[in-house]
Protein backbone atom coordinates (compact mmCIF):
# COMPACT_ATOMS: atom_id res chain seq x y z
CA UNK A 1 0.00 0.00 0.00
CA UNK A 2 1.39 3.59 -0.86
CA UNK A 3 2.16 6.14 2.20
CA UNK A 4 0.85 8.93 1.89
CA UNK A 5 2.74 11.98 1.28
CA UNK A 6 2.37 15.66 2.85
CA UNK A 7 4.80 18.42 1.27
CA UNK A 8 5.23 21.69 3.30
CA UNK A 9 6.65 24.37 1.68
CA UNK A 10 7.79 27.07 4.16
CA UNK A 11 9.93 25.64 7.08
CA UNK A 12 9.34 28.70 9.27
CA UNK A 13 7.04 28.88 12.17
CA UNK A 14 4.14 27.60 10.73
CA UNK A 15 5.36 25.68 8.35
CA UNK A 16 7.60 23.67 10.93
CA UNK A 17 4.49 23.31 13.11
CA UNK A 18 2.72 21.75 10.17
CA UNK A 19 5.40 19.02 10.22
CA UNK A 20 4.79 18.40 13.75
CA UNK A 21 1.29 17.73 14.10
CA UNK A 22 1.54 15.40 10.05
CA UNK A 23 4.26 13.30 12.08
CA UNK A 24 2.32 13.34 15.67
CA UNK A 25 -1.50 12.41 13.71
CA UNK A 26 0.89 9.89 11.61
CA UNK A 27 -0.85 11.75 8.57
CA UNK A 28 1.76 10.07 6.49
CA UNK A 29 5.61 10.46 5.35
CA UNK A 30 6.88 14.42 5.27
CA UNK A 31 8.73 16.61 2.85
CA UNK A 32 9.21 19.62 4.29
CA UNK A 33 11.12 22.48 1.59
CA UNK A 34 12.68 25.99 1.95
CA UNK A 35 14.66 28.32 0.45
CA UNK A 36 18.18 26.87 -0.43
CA UNK A 37 20.13 29.34 1.81
CA UNK A 38 18.22 27.51 4.91
CA UNK A 39 18.27 23.88 3.49
CA UNK A 40 20.35 22.55 6.73
CA UNK A 41 18.06 24.18 8.95
CA UNK A 42 15.54 22.49 6.72
CA UNK A 43 17.42 19.30 6.75
CA UNK A 44 17.97 19.45 10.75
CA UNK A 45 14.31 20.25 11.27
CA UNK A 46 13.50 17.18 9.95
CA UNK A 47 15.98 15.18 11.64
CA UNK A 48 15.13 16.56 14.27
CA UNK A 49 11.02 15.72 14.07
CA UNK A 50 12.26 12.12 13.03
CA UNK A 51 13.89 11.91 15.94
CA UNK A 52 10.48 12.40 17.99
CA UNK A 53 9.33 8.99 16.13
CA UNK A 54 10.48 6.52 19.30
CA UNK A 55 9.19 8.97 21.83
CA UNK A 56 6.17 10.10 19.94
CA UNK A 57 5.35 6.52 18.62
CA UNK A 58 5.11 7.64 14.62
CA UNK A 59 6.82 5.94 11.81
CA UNK A 60 6.32 8.82 9.31
CA UNK A 61 9.56 9.00 7.36
CA UNK A 62 10.71 12.71 7.58
CA UNK A 63 12.91 14.52 5.18
CA UNK A 64 13.79 18.53 4.50
CA UNK A 65 16.18 20.49 1.96
CA UNK A 66 15.37 22.62 -0.81
CA UNK A 67 14.65 20.24 -3.67
CA UNK A 68 11.34 20.20 -5.00
CA UNK A 69 12.08 16.67 -6.47
CA UNK A 70 11.29 15.46 -3.31
CA UNK A 71 8.06 16.29 -3.36
CA UNK A 72 7.17 14.42 -6.08
CA UNK A 73 3.88 11.88 -5.70
CA UNK A 74 2.78 14.23 -2.88
CA UNK A 75 -1.01 13.65 -2.07
CA UNK A 76 -1.00 16.84 -0.70
CA UNK A 77 1.20 20.10 -0.29
CA UNK A 78 0.84 22.81 1.61
CA UNK A 79 1.90 26.38 1.27
CA UNK A 80 3.21 28.24 4.51
CA UNK A 81 6.31 30.15 2.43
CA UNK A 82 6.27 33.83 2.50
CA UNK A 83 6.62 36.83 5.46
CA UNK A 84 4.63 36.74 8.46
CA UNK A 85 3.59 40.57 9.63
CA UNK A 86 4.67 41.95 12.53
CA UNK A 87 3.26 44.43 14.85
CA UNK A 88 1.64 47.33 13.28
CA UNK A 89 1.31 45.68 9.99
CA UNK A 90 -1.80 43.82 8.18
CA UNK A 91 -2.06 40.79 6.40
CA UNK A 92 -2.53 42.77 3.49
CA UNK A 93 0.84 44.63 3.88
CA UNK A 94 2.22 41.22 2.60
CA UNK A 95 0.67 41.22 -0.80
CA UNK A 96 3.81 42.44 -3.05
CA UNK A 97 6.54 39.90 -1.67
CA UNK A 98 4.07 36.93 -0.84
CA UNK A 99 2.55 37.13 -4.17
CA UNK A 100 6.07 36.93 -5.46
CA UNK A 101 6.87 33.88 -3.20
CA UNK A 102 3.60 31.74 -3.48
CA UNK A 103 3.51 32.17 -7.24
CA UNK A 104 7.04 30.93 -7.36
CA UNK A 105 6.34 28.24 -4.97
CA UNK A 106 3.12 27.15 -6.81
CA UNK A 107 4.79 27.23 -10.28
CA UNK A 108 7.62 24.59 -8.91
CA UNK A 109 5.06 22.24 -6.83
CA UNK A 110 2.82 22.20 -9.90
CA UNK A 111 5.20 20.70 -11.59
CA UNK A 112 6.53 18.55 -9.09
CA UNK A 113 3.24 16.88 -7.86
CA UNK A 114 0.81 17.64 -10.66
CA UNK A 115 -1.25 15.59 -8.83
CA UNK A 116 -1.44 17.03 -5.47
CA UNK A 117 -3.97 19.56 -3.77
CA UNK A 118 -2.73 22.39 -2.42
CA UNK A 119 -3.25 23.71 0.93
CA UNK A 120 -2.04 27.84 0.98
CA UNK A 121 -1.80 29.32 4.11
CA UNK A 122 0.47 32.36 3.24
CA UNK A 123 -1.21 35.61 3.79
CA UNK A 124 -3.43 38.03 2.56
CA UNK A 125 -4.97 34.28 2.64
CA UNK A 126 -7.63 34.50 0.02
CA UNK A 127 -5.55 36.81 -2.75
CA UNK A 128 -2.49 34.10 -2.17
CA UNK A 129 -5.37 31.14 -2.83
CA UNK A 130 -5.59 32.89 -5.85
CA UNK A 131 -2.10 33.32 -6.71
CA UNK A 132 -1.08 29.90 -6.62
CA UNK A 133 -4.50 28.84 -8.58
CA UNK A 134 -3.56 30.99 -11.38
CA UNK A 135 0.39 30.00 -11.45
CA UNK A 136 0.66 26.28 -10.81
CA UNK A 137 -2.11 25.58 -13.30
CA UNK A 138 -4.26 23.34 -11.10
CA UNK A 139 -8.21 22.90 -11.40
CA UNK A 140 -9.61 25.20 -8.57
CA UNK A 141 -10.98 21.86 -6.68
CA UNK A 142 -7.57 20.75 -6.03
CA UNK A 143 -6.42 24.30 -4.40
CA UNK A 144 -7.65 25.35 -1.08
CA UNK A 145 -7.31 27.84 1.42
CA UNK A 146 -6.85 27.57 5.24
CA UNK A 147 -7.46 29.65 7.75
CA UNK A 148 -11.41 29.27 7.93
CA UNK A 149 -9.87 26.33 10.64
CA UNK A 150 -7.92 28.64 12.52
CA UNK A 151 -10.19 31.46 12.77
CA UNK A 152 -13.07 29.22 13.93
CA UNK A 153 -10.55 27.32 15.94
CA UNK A 154 -10.14 30.99 18.27
CA UNK A 155 -14.18 31.68 18.30
CA UNK A 156 -14.69 27.94 19.80
CA UNK A 157 -12.03 28.35 22.20
CA UNK A 158 -13.59 31.83 23.70
CA UNK A 159 -17.00 30.03 24.00
CA UNK A 160 -15.63 27.21 25.67
CA UNK A 161 -13.51 29.71 27.85
CA UNK A 162 -16.51 32.00 28.34
CA UNK A 163 -19.38 28.43 28.97
CA UNK A 164 -16.18 27.00 31.11
CA UNK A 165 -17.29 23.61 29.35
CA UNK A 166 -15.02 21.81 26.77
CA UNK A 167 -14.49 22.94 23.35
CA UNK A 168 -15.18 19.72 21.58
CA UNK A 169 -18.58 20.27 22.26
CA UNK A 170 -18.87 23.43 20.37
CA UNK A 171 -20.15 23.99 16.69
CA UNK A 172 -19.71 26.94 14.63
CA UNK A 173 -19.56 28.29 11.16
CA UNK A 174 -17.61 31.31 10.00
CA UNK A 175 -17.64 32.98 6.28
CA UNK A 176 -15.87 35.53 4.06
CA UNK A 177 -11.64 36.49 3.66
CA UNK A 178 -9.49 35.51 6.25
CA UNK A 179 -9.38 40.01 7.45
CA UNK A 180 -10.95 41.66 10.27
CA UNK A 181 -14.13 41.45 8.85
CA UNK A 182 -14.19 37.99 8.57
CA UNK A 183 -18.24 36.99 9.45
CA UNK A 184 -18.47 34.37 12.54
CA UNK A 185 -22.14 32.96 12.40
CA UNK A 186 -23.81 32.81 15.65
CA UNK A 187 -26.67 31.60 14.39
CA UNK A 188 -25.01 28.38 13.17
CA UNK A 189 -23.25 28.03 16.29
CA UNK A 190 -24.54 25.17 19.04
CA UNK A 191 -22.79 24.17 22.37
CA UNK A 192 -24.10 20.44 21.90
CA UNK A 193 -26.80 21.04 19.85
CA UNK A 194 -28.19 23.50 21.81
CA UNK A 195 -27.85 27.43 20.34
CA UNK A 196 -25.30 29.60 21.60
CA UNK A 197 -27.74 32.36 21.88
CA UNK A 198 -29.46 30.92 24.44
CA UNK A 199 -26.41 30.31 26.30
CA UNK A 200 -24.38 33.48 25.89
CA UNK A 201 -26.30 37.20 26.16
CA UNK A 202 -25.64 38.94 23.08
CA UNK A 203 -23.26 41.96 24.49
CA UNK A 204 -21.14 38.82 25.79
CA UNK A 205 -21.76 36.85 22.38
CA UNK A 206 -20.85 40.40 20.21
CA UNK A 207 -17.39 40.76 22.76
CA UNK A 208 -16.28 37.30 21.58
CA UNK A 209 -17.04 37.44 17.81
CA UNK A 210 -14.79 41.05 17.96
CA UNK A 211 -12.02 38.92 19.90
CA UNK A 212 -11.84 36.17 17.13
CA UNK A 213 -12.03 38.42 14.26
CA UNK A 214 -8.91 40.34 15.75
CA UNK A 215 -7.12 37.38 17.37
CA UNK A 216 -4.66 37.39 14.95
CA UNK A 217 -3.63 40.95 15.54
CA UNK A 218 -4.27 39.85 19.26
CA UNK A 219 -1.18 37.29 18.86
CA UNK A 220 0.81 39.91 16.75
CA UNK A 221 0.81 42.17 19.71
CA UNK A 222 1.99 39.33 22.05
CA UNK A 223 4.50 37.86 19.94
CA UNK A 224 5.64 39.95 17.68
CA UNK A 225 5.32 37.79 15.08
CA UNK A 226 2.57 35.66 13.84
CA UNK A 227 0.52 32.57 15.34
CA UNK A 228 1.77 29.20 14.25
CA UNK A 229 0.45 26.59 16.53
CA UNK A 230 -2.94 26.65 16.22
CA UNK A 231 -2.66 27.94 12.14
CA UNK A 232 -0.41 24.61 11.77
CA UNK A 233 -3.18 22.21 13.86
CA UNK A 234 -5.96 23.66 11.55
CA UNK A 235 -4.19 22.98 8.21
CA UNK A 236 -3.26 19.83 9.23
CA UNK A 237 -6.62 19.11 10.05
CA UNK A 238 -7.75 19.62 6.21
CA UNK A 239 -4.93 17.98 5.34
CA UNK A 240 -5.78 14.93 7.10
CA UNK A 241 -9.17 15.41 5.69
CA UNK A 242 -7.81 15.14 2.05
CA UNK A 243 -5.50 12.33 2.52
CA UNK A 244 -7.83 9.98 4.29
CA UNK A 245 -11.29 10.94 1.97
CA UNK A 246 -12.92 11.85 5.64
CA UNK A 247 -15.32 14.52 3.75
CA UNK A 248 -15.39 16.51 6.83
CA UNK A 249 -17.01 19.95 6.32
CA UNK A 250 -14.83 22.98 7.28
CA UNK A 251 -14.78 26.50 6.69
CA UNK A 252 -12.17 26.89 3.94
CA UNK A 253 -11.31 29.22 0.77
CA UNK A 254 -12.58 27.44 -1.62
CA UNK A 255 -13.33 28.95 -5.64
CA UNK A 256 -16.85 29.90 -5.68
CA UNK A 257 -18.66 30.95 -8.98
CA UNK A 258 -22.08 30.74 -9.03
CA UNK A 259 -21.77 29.86 -5.25
CA UNK A 260 -23.37 32.45 -2.88
CA UNK A 261 -22.75 34.84 -6.36
CA UNK A 262 -19.08 35.80 -5.57
CA UNK A 263 -17.87 35.35 -8.91
CA UNK A 264 -15.47 34.13 -9.59
CA UNK A 265 -12.82 34.45 -6.27
CA UNK A 266 -11.77 31.88 -3.56
CA UNK A 267 -13.20 32.69 -0.34
CA UNK A 268 -14.06 31.47 3.03
CA UNK A 269 -16.96 29.44 2.60
CA UNK A 270 -18.29 25.90 4.20
CA UNK A 271 -16.65 23.06 1.74
CA UNK A 272 -15.92 19.21 2.27
CA UNK A 273 -12.85 18.31 1.89
CA UNK A 274 -12.34 14.41 0.50
CA UNK A 275 -9.58 12.41 -1.53
CA UNK A 276 -10.36 15.33 -4.75
CA UNK A 277 -9.79 18.48 -2.39
CA UNK A 278 -13.36 20.25 -2.28
CA UNK A 279 -15.66 18.10 -2.93
CA UNK A 280 -18.33 20.51 -2.46
CA UNK A 281 -18.90 23.99 -1.26
CA UNK A 282 -22.14 23.86 1.07
CA UNK A 283 -24.55 27.16 0.64
CA UNK A 284 -26.12 27.95 3.39
CA UNK A 285 -29.02 30.58 3.89
CA UNK A 286 -27.97 33.45 5.23
CA UNK A 287 -30.45 36.71 6.39
CA UNK A 288 -30.03 39.99 5.57
CA UNK A 289 -27.30 41.51 8.12
CA UNK A 290 -25.66 38.14 7.29
CA UNK A 291 -25.21 38.64 3.44
CA UNK A 292 -24.56 42.30 4.26
CA UNK A 293 -21.69 41.32 6.18
CA UNK A 294 -20.54 38.52 3.57
CA UNK A 295 -20.72 40.82 1.17
CA UNK A 296 -18.29 42.91 2.56
CA UNK A 297 -16.03 40.84 3.22
CA UNK A 298 -15.84 39.51 -0.53
CA UNK A 299 -15.55 43.01 -1.62
CA UNK A 300 -12.31 43.56 0.24
CA UNK A 301 -11.14 39.70 -1.23
CA UNK A 302 -11.90 41.36 -4.72
CA UNK A 303 -9.93 44.31 -4.17
CA UNK A 304 -7.19 42.25 -2.72
CA UNK A 305 -7.05 39.59 -5.70
CA UNK A 306 -6.99 42.99 -7.96
CA UNK A 307 -3.91 44.27 -6.61
CA UNK A 308 -2.70 40.46 -6.35
CA UNK A 309 -2.76 40.68 -10.39
CA UNK A 310 -0.72 43.09 -11.00
CA UNK A 311 2.33 41.32 -9.45
CA UNK A 312 1.46 37.69 -10.54
CA UNK A 313 2.59 38.35 -13.84
P1 LIG B 1 8.17 32.35 8.99
O1 LIG B 1 8.94 33.55 8.60
O2 LIG B 1 8.42 31.72 10.30
O3 LIG B 1 8.34 31.22 7.88
C1 LIG B 1 8.21 31.46 6.52
C2 LIG B 1 9.19 30.56 5.81
O4 LIG B 1 8.98 30.70 4.41
C3 LIG B 1 10.68 30.90 6.11
O5 LIG B 1 11.35 29.76 6.59
C4 LIG B 1 11.19 31.34 4.74
O6 LIG B 1 12.56 31.04 4.53
C5 LIG B 1 10.26 30.55 3.81
N1 LIG B 1 10.27 31.04 2.45
C6 LIG B 1 10.34 32.33 2.02
N2 LIG B 1 10.39 32.36 0.67
C7 LIG B 1 10.33 31.07 0.26
C8 LIG B 1 10.36 30.46 -1.01
N3 LIG B 1 10.42 31.17 -2.14
N4 LIG B 1 10.32 29.12 -1.07
C9 LIG B 1 10.25 28.37 0.05
N5 LIG B 1 10.23 28.90 1.28
C10 LIG B 1 10.27 30.24 1.39
O7 LIG B 1 6.63 32.76 8.85
P2 LIG B 1 5.38 31.95 9.46
O8 LIG B 1 5.04 32.51 10.77
O9 LIG B 1 5.62 30.51 9.30
O10 LIG B 1 4.20 32.41 8.45
C11 LIG B 1 4.21 31.98 7.10
C12 LIG B 1 3.05 32.61 6.34
O11 LIG B 1 1.82 32.10 6.84
C13 LIG B 1 2.95 34.13 6.47
O12 LIG B 1 2.59 34.70 5.25
C14 LIG B 1 1.85 34.31 7.50
O13 LIG B 1 1.22 35.57 7.40
C15 LIG B 1 0.93 33.20 7.11
N6 LIG B 1 -0.01 32.79 8.15
C16 LIG B 1 -1.27 32.47 7.75
C17 LIG B 1 -2.20 32.01 8.63
C18 LIG B 1 -3.54 31.58 8.16
O14 LIG B 1 -4.38 31.25 8.97
N7 LIG B 1 -3.81 31.54 6.87
C19 LIG B 1 -1.88 31.92 10.06
C20 LIG B 1 -0.52 32.21 10.38
C21 LIG B 1 0.39 32.66 9.44
C1 LIG C 1 -3.51 34.82 11.96
O1 LIG C 1 -4.72 35.03 11.85
C2 LIG C 1 -1.58 35.88 10.90
O2 LIG C 1 -3.35 35.10 9.60
C3 LIG C 1 -2.64 34.88 10.75
O3 LIG C 1 -2.98 34.54 13.05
Amino acid sequence: MKRPKVTVVGAGNVGASCAFWLAVKEIGDIVLIDIPEFSDRTKGKALDLAQCGPVARFDSRIIGGSDYGDAAGSDVVIITAGLPRKPGMSRDDLIETNVKIVGSVAEQVGKAAPDSVLIIVSNPLDAMVYTAWKKSGFPTQRVVGQAGCLDIARYRTFIAMELDCSVEDISALLMGGHGDDMVPLPRYTSVAGIPVTQLIPPDRLSAIIERAKMGGGELVKLMGTSAYYAPAAGSVDMAEAIVRDKRRIFPCAAYCDKEYGVGGYFVGVPCMLGANGVEKVIEVDLNGDERALFDTSVSHVRELVEVAGKFIG
